[in-house]
């Protein structure tokens, strides 16, 4: 197994679903971490899943808020002294105002449609109802939020002179476009990000990666309709839903120096579901 003792690393979104298993896994790998997430009490919670929670950190912080994500990096800083691992993984697919009540409302009405029998006249969309404040609050946390702590991350780093790696949680949405608007675009810009960001920083000999997981059995996935779920499921060969400790498998490849040529990569993650 993969050592990381004596490294540090950032989770942001570790409260639950993949990035608590990321959490944990690191963990278990020997790294101090630090969960980040919107509430503390489920940060709080995942830390005390740990063997040794005092060794770790948990913290509030809305990583859409770019002053919240330098005060939590300070909080870090002064909590470990270094940073090597920041595991980019908060993320949503749904704001206010968004159209996704629309698009649900219409795929039902379509379900509905095709399991009478009849010709499908009802379209799935969401462009048309999202407002301009729908569209900013995804891409403000999957990618504004990621820049944010991509930043903060190798500000420490290059202070540092750390040879670190920076994770980026995509989605395999990038290769199907299956998926919600917004939260697709957001998505397969941080693989644009990872590409540039990984040229620019590997002077440093800091790698930075992304992870393409498809369907996964997180409160996330267990937010969409069940139909929805159910076909997603279908479409994969491996015939499941991904566990978050297999996405998070993958992450401790790309923190480890297992992965110590890997940079500018996407490890897709997927069960079968598309090839990159
Ligand atoms: N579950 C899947 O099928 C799947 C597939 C592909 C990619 N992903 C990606 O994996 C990541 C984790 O997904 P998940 O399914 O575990 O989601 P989840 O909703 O179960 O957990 C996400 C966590 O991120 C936190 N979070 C949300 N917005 C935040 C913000 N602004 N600041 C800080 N924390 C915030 C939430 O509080 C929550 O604890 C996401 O980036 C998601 O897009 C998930």
């Amino acid at each position: 197994m993969a050592s990381l003792i004596g490294k540090t690393a950032v989770v942001t979104g570790g409260g639950q679903g993949i990035g608590r298993a990321c959490v944990q896994a690191l963990a278990q790998a020997g790294a101090r971490v630090a969960v980040l997430d919107l509430s503390i009490d489920s940060a709080a919670a995942t830390l005390a899943l740990l063997t040794h929670p005092e060794r770790h950190l948990a913290l509030a912080c809305n990583v859409a808020d770019s002053q919240a994500v330098a005060a939590s990096f300070a909080a870090v800083d002064q909590a470990f002294g270094r940073l090597d691992i920041l595991v980019n993984n908060a993320g949503t697919g749904t704001g206010p105002h968004d159209g996704t009540t629309e698009m649900y409302e219409r795929m039902a009405a379509r379900n509905a449609q095709l399991a009478r029998g009849e010709a499908p006249t009802v379209h799935v969309e969401q462009a048309i109802f999202m407002e301009d404040d729908g569209w900013r609050s995804v891409l403000a946390v999957n990618l504004d939020g990621a820049f944010y702590c991509a930043r903060a991350a190798l500000r420490l780093m290059a202070r540092d002179g750390t040879a670190g790696s920076i994770i980026n949680m995509a989605s395999s949405a990038v290769q199907t476009g299956e998926g919600p608007l917004h939260y697709v675009t957001s998505k397969a810009a941080l693989v644009g990000m990872t590409r540039a960001l990984a040229r620019e920083v590997a002077s440093r000999g800091i790698r930075v990666n992304a992870v393409a997981p498809g369907p996964t059995d997180t409160p996330l996935m267990r937010s969409i309709p069940a139909e929805w779920i159910a076909s997603l499921a279908k479409a994969v060969p491996l015939g499941r839903l991904a566990r978050p400790d297999e996405i998070a498998a993958s992450v401790l490849y790309l923190a480890s120096d297992e992965s110590s040529y890997v940079t500018g990569s996407v490890l897709v993650n997927n069960g079968g579901a598309c090839f990159f």
